[in-house]
């Protein structure tokens, strides 16, 4: 069969890399995929010039053109803006949200309200609407009063997407009053803003659960993947400011059965008891952000996709055939055993451009060990999986943020840490940088 990568990132390369993988799947098309994917075994990028989030027809064109068997969507503003009935009202099979589930992850306010009817934990929480001067104020005197009975940061998000830049911790009435007149007054992250969800902060360690979803009808089930942990500040010790991900880890080793068995009954279960109720049409992945504090999970958002960096660590690591993965979410027979994972680790460090996450430099070439990338194999463990960069007369040249990662699989995490760092070693442009402490 063919199959459909929607998307142009470091997740997009891994989900290709894994489906190409598949004996049952004879081409991967990426749209419009990166240089990574350009040199992917039986991977093509396609439809250079689309703009995967607005343009769904085109995309459904394609896919219906090329006979594909299926397609995947990374990124969430597809699936925000509706791309699975696009491609549902035309036959076609679509891993990916309807559009009512993804407001789980394109609205705060949404998700929150959905966490508290269906008893989800969750750190406790307001909603402050846009409209009038009333949200405003009232959020306003809310956090006065919280910081007037006590000194802990409040954490404020914004309702809508806002690519990084909606949650802001505040650690003192100042620094909330600032943040709340910017989005709700000034608008300075636009609409997403003008709506916000105040919440109490939590301290604890974070970690990922991506998984598998098949629910329709109002039955259907969720299949965990093995566990994850990003780390999204800019240095190490986690400092600096908050980037889209400097580096993932897969599993984690303080999430512990213990913890584990908490997620499910307090998250995960009453999670999936909300999907079948509210009736979506929820065939696609979903990524749990969560907060664990002794032991005990709380919720810190849901995405309705799977995680960038998190997807290079974890994909390496499942030992089933991702395309029957996908089949079997589409035609409602997933079940849990049909996720089978190695033993071992992955560390994925990521390398980004000059000044990112502000502005940054991009158009330097990339080589590996002095060369030009032949393909994103380092060695049978260690694997190169592309971002930002193009492909330009057989060279890489870098063209976004993250450029790229290096995932490495080892027996243990120490292992896993070592071989990805020195893969990383071989890996030069001029101004990359990286952390040093991913996985530490
Ligand atoms: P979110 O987009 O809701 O996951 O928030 C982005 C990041 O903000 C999370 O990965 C956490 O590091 C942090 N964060 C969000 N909510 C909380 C909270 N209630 N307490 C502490 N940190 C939080
Ligand atoms: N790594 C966090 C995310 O994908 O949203």
């Amino acid at each position: 069969m063919n199959v459909l990568v929607i998307g142009s990132g470091g997740r997009e390369h891994a989900i290709a890399w894994k489906l190409a993988m598949s004996p049952k799947v004879d081409a991967v098309f990426v749209a419009p995929g990166n240089g990574g994917t350009a040199l992917e075994n039986k991977c093509e990028n396609v439809l250079a010039d689309v703009d995967p989030e607005t343009e769904a027809m085109i995309l459904a064109d394609f896919a219906e053109k090329a006979g594909v068997a299926f397609s995947v969507v990374g990124p969430e503003a597809p699936l925000a803006a509706g791309i699975a009935a696009a491609f549902h009202s035309r036959s076609l099979a679509i891993v990916g949200p309807d559009k009512r589930a993804a407001r789980l992850e394109a609205s705060k306010a949404f998700s929150k309200a959905f966490m508290a009817k269906y008893g989800v934990r969750a750190a406790a929480g307001r909603e402050f609407f846009a409209g009038g001067g009333a949200g405003f104020e009232d959020a306003l005197w809310h956090v006065k009063t919280h910081f007037s009975q006590t000194n802990q940061p409040i954490v404020i998000k914004a309702d809508g997407l806002a690519a990084g830049k909606g949650v802001v911790i505040a650690n003192c009435f100042t620094e909330a009053e600032a943040c709340l007149r910017s989005f709700m007054k000034d608008g300075v992250i636009g609409e997403a803003g003008r709506t916000v969800v105040i919440e109490d902060f939590l301290r604890g360690k974070e970690v990922s659960v991506l998984a598998a979803v098949s629910v329709r009808n109002g039955k259907g089930v969720i299949a965990p993947f093995i566990s994850a942990r990003d780390h999204k500040r800019r240095f190490d010790g986690d400092m600096g400011p908050n980037t889209g991900g400097m580096g993932a880890i897969a599993p984690v080793p303080d999430f512990t059965e213990a913890a584990q068995a908490d997620f499910r009954s307090s998250i995960l279960e009453p999670t999936l008891k909300g999907l079948k109720a509210e009736n979506f049409d929820y065939r696609g992945f979903i990524f749990f952000g969560l907060m664990v504090q002794d032991g005990r999970c709380y919720l810190l958002e849901y995405n309705v996709r799977l995680g960038d960096p998190e997807t290079q660590a974890v994909l390496p690591l499942l030992d089933s055939d991702f395309a029957d993965v996908c089949v079997a979410i589409l035609d409602g027979s997933l079940t849990e055993n049909q996720l089978a994972w190695k033993r071992g680790a992955v560390c994925a460090p990521v390398a980004v451009a000059d000044g990112y996450p502000g502005p940054y430099r991009k158009g330097d070439c990339v080589t590996v060990n002095g060369m030009a990338p032949n393909g994103g194999e380092l060695s049978p463990d260690v694997k190169l999986f592309a971002a930002g960069v193009r492909l330009q007369d057989g060279n890489f040249f870098t063209s976004g943020g993250r450029t790229l990662a290096i995932s490495a699989y080892g027996a243990d995490a120490e292992s896993a840490r070592s071989a990805a760092y020195r893969g990383l070693d071989s890996v030069r442009f001029e101004g990359m940088g990286c952390r040093k402490d991913i996985g530490r």
